[in-house]
Order: structure tokens, then sequence, then C-alpha cells
């Protein structure tokens, strides 16, 4: 009697989840801002919003201690665009870490049958972060070229492999641990699709943490009468959410 193995269970046997990232990957790419992203971003003059708050007020580096009690109104200014700069800076090496996460994720997953749904739907966040990450790059370089004629916040690219706290605490020994941990997470799950839904389980949470703050940024926006008139820091924040 010869053996004959069963099919392999496929995504399409689970006809609801199906649906239910397919209506995801539709809705997401009905409401991509890349096109939007890049047009800010290479619109982006810090001469034109410099006089302007970026956020609500209560988002300003040093708000309510008493250094921030004591600046002018134009420094409050600056204090309220810097928490841009160096609140973007720090989702920058976040994104970088998405966009590989997203990839050794996706191979694990399209391992399985049916799944090409999933991974494109990885490959579409990942072109968006990188231009989520040329947007934010463009306005920090300005506004910190103008203001300090120096990077403070922002840093040169780089892999997903490093620190993702610009001013993290750490030290040599914990900063080689966690690169060996990070290396052998992305060989691992791109082997693995049970460790690649654990991660997004793992993001999803941590998405919605970062949402918490990110929602406000992109509420600001739309107290401007009309979007157009916002800045275009704000509107990016807008777009980004
Ligand atoms: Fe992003």
């Amino acid at each position: 009697m010869t053996y004959v193995s069963p099919p392999p269970s496929s995504l399409l046997d689970h006809p609801t989840a199906y649906r239910k990232l397919q209506l995801n990957y539709t809705r997401n790419k009905q409401q991509d801002h890349t096109g939007l992203l890049d047009e800010a971003a290479r619109r982006f003059c810090y001469d034109d919003c410099k006089d302007e708050y970026w956020n609500p007020v209560e988002f300003s580096l040093l708000y309510g201690t008493p250094l921030w009690e004591q600046a002018s109104a134009s420094q409050r200014i600056q204090l309220n665009q810097l928490y841009w700069v160096a609140y973007y800076a720090q989702i920058v090496s976040a994104e970088i870490a998405t966009i590989f996460f997203n990839q050794t994720s996706a191979a694990g997953l399209y391992a399985l049958e049916d799944f090409r749904l999933v991974c494109d739907t990885l490959d579409l966040e990942s072109a968006q972060e990188r231009a989520h990450i040329h947007a934010f790059r463009t306005i920090s370089h300005q506004v910190e070229m103008a203001l300090f004629g120096r990077p403070i916040f922002t840093y040169a690219m780089r892999s997903p492999f490093t620190e993702t706290m610009v001013y993290a605490d750490t030290n040599a020994l914990k900063l080689w641990w966690k690169k060996i941990q990070l290396h052998m997470f992305g060989l691992l799950s791109s082997d693995n699709a049970f460790l690649a839904c654990q991660y997004f389980t793992v993001r999803g949470l941590r998405t919605l943490n970062g949402k918490l703050v990110q929602h406000k940024l992109s509420a600001y926006c739309q107290r401007h009468p009309d979007l157009d008139t916002a800045p275009i820091p704000a509107r990016i924040s807008y777009y980004h959410f």
C-alpha cells in the first residue's frame, strides 16, 4: 500500500481570515499616502514654517520644566519643532528594523501555501516605510543644519542590527549581544512561520503604543482650516498616521 500524503493546508482553507486580509491589503493600497509624503518632503523649506508650532504645545522638548517657563515665544516654537525632529529620529530607527523584519518574516510565511497576499501586504508596508524615513530625514536634516549646523538627533543611515534608541543606555557588550540576537532572529524567522507570527504580534502591540502619541501629532494638523495651510511637518505627521 502506498502512502499518499495529505494535501498541505492552505490559507484558502480559512476563507474568513483570507477575506479580512484581502480587505486590509485593499484598504492599505487605497489609503497609501506615499506620493503625498514624497511631495511634502520635496517641497519642505524650513524658512516657510520656522515660526509655527508643528505639534500640540505639550509635545515640545522640555515642556513644563523651568527652562520651558523661562523660554521666549520663539524659543518655545523651536523646542516644539525639535520635539518633532527627535521623535521622528527615533521612529526612523524602528522603521529600518521594521523593513528588515518584514522581509525575513515574509520569507518565513511565503513557505506556506497561498501566503502571497500576506507577503504583498508586507512588501507594500516596507516601501511605505522607506518613504517615511526619507521624509523624516529630509525635514530633520534641514532643521538641525539651520539651528545647530550639525546633527543632534539624526544620524547617518544604519543597518537594522544597531541600537534603536537615539541616546541609549547601553555599552559595548550590550550592543554586541543585541547585534547577535538580531542576527539570530533574522536567520530563524526567515525559516519559521511561527516565529514570524510572534514578531507580528509583538510589533502590533508596539505599533498600538506608538499610535497613542502619533494620533495626537496627526490630529494637530486638522486644527488648521485647510490641510494645505498647515506646516509641512504637521502634514507629514498626519499622512504618516
Ligand atoms: Fe512609518
